[in-house]
């Protein structure tokens, strides 16, 4: 099958899933620091830059739904159920034949099911989870210093769990996401699409494609 260059990924949603990762990795390292699995910056810095990093997450997390909505690519995280099984068997045991991939990927379809049906478990459960615990988490601490009364909040222990489960599923979706990433055509086919935004994909008639040539952004 013929292949040629076709911009996958817009300047601003590579923007967003770089600023993503460096936020994200960088909560991590401050929150386990918090959380008191070794000392980096020292508690007092770890907090105060965990919660800078936070509130840049939270606007980048404002911006990033005007996008998706203004664009319409949320739809492109809709979950859907079929090819989820092949798209499984493929990566527990075709990837290590050299089956094809079992899903084909557009500027439509980007996402693969799996990845559909996870990115819309981290954006619906996990992130809204991490924010609203983390911001708990904040005003418990700051403005009143003991409790939230009017949410009848009087320890902090269940929003430290709660914001540390999600913490935890969000280190375990980097680590699958990492490995994941080397999977595509070749190891760094996937890589060089996030940061190039042109990925090189069979060619198709999708509607409102948009080529390397054709591209006017
Ligand atoms: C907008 C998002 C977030 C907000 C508002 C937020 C806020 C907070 C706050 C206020 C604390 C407590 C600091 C203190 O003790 O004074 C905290 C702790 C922590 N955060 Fe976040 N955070 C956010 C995102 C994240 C992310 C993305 C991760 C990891 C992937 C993370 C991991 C942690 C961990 C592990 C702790 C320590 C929990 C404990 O042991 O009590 N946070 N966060």
């Amino acid at each position: 099958m013929k292949k040629k260059q076709v911009y996958v990924y817009k300047a601003f949603e590579r923007f967003w899933h770089w600023m993503q990762a460096i936020l994200i990795f960088f909560l991590a390292f401050s929150g386990f620091e918090i959380h008191g699995s070794y000392t980096f910056f020292g508690f007092r810095d770890a907090v105060k830059y965990h919660n800078i990093a936070a509130y840049m997450l939270i606007i980048l997390i404002v911006f990033a739904i005007f996008w998706h909505f203004a664009t319409g690519e949320w739809r492109q995280y809709v979950p859907s159920f079929r090819n989820i099984a092949a798209q499984l068997n493929y990566y527990i045991f075709g990837i290590f034949k050299n089956a094809p991939h079992p899903t084909r990927k557009t500027v439509l379809s980007k996402l693969n099911p799996l990845q559909k049906l996870t990115y819309f478990g981290l954006k619906i459960l996990v992130i809204p989870v991490i924010v609203t615990s983390g911001l708990l988490y904040m005003l418990y601490r700051y403005p009143q210093k003991y409790g939230i009364e009017s949410l009848n909040i009087e320890s902090l222990e269940v929003i430290a769990i709660i914001h540390t489960i999600a913490a935890f599923l969000l280190v375990a979706f980097i680590i699958a996401h990492l490995y994941l990433i080397t999977t595509g055509e070749k190891v760094t086919t996937n890589l060089k699409a996030m940061l190039t935004g042109y990925e090189e994909l069979e060619e198709h008639h999708d509607e409102g494609e948009v080529t390397s040539s054709e591209k006017s952004e």
